[in-house]
């Protein structure tokens, strides 16, 4: 038999030590969840996605009574972003969360699989990594690609 480890290394911030640019797109995603629809799970989602021009986009969840309709708020956002700038790789994205208290998450927001996994077809179809930032009361996580989100990852390259 044989093993692997798979190493994922995480960066944990404050929301005063990130850089400038980076507490404006986590403030952006912050000020986001203000705008999510969530009349169903009271799980107010934001995400902020900073493109390579330097423009911020930002989407919130947006849920249905037909509950499978709805969108998580990376999707949402990453889908108006590749909408609205086709050429422009997304260099980082944000996200935050409030719960059915309004209050910011202590933990980092973990994004669920089938956003991972569009994260990861962002990040492929412009051949630049995508560096995540998690918001938590207690630390911000960054991971520098989305690779480390999704280890072991599905893409067009297993097909060929
Ligand atoms: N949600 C997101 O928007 N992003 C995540 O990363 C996790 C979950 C949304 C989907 C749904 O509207 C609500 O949060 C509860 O699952």
């Amino acid at each position: 038999m044989q093993s692997k480890e798979i190493h994922i290394p995480i960066s944990i911030y404050l929301l005063d030590e990130l850089c400038a640019n980076d507490q404006e797109l986590m403030q952006a995603a912050i000020e986001a969840t203000n705008r999510s629809y969530a009349p169903y799970s009271h799980f107010s989602v934001g995400a902020a996605a900073r493109l390579k021009d330097g423009t911020i986009i930002t989407g919130t969840n947006q849920e249905n009574a037909a509950y499978p309709s709805g969108i998580c708020a990376e999707r949402t956002t990453l889908f108006y972003a590749n909408s609205q700038h086709p050429d422009q790789a997304v260099i980082t994205l944000a996200i935050a969360a409030r719960n059915e208290r309004g209050e910011l998450l202590d933990e980092p927001i973990p994004p669920c699989g089938a956003c991972r996994q569009v994260m990861l077809e962002t990040q492929t179809r412009f051949a630049t990594p995508m560096r995540i930032l998690l918001y938590g009361n207690k630390g911000i996580y960054e991971l520098q690609n989305v690779g480390d989100l999704l280890p072991l990852s599905f893409s067009a390259a297993t097909m060929e």
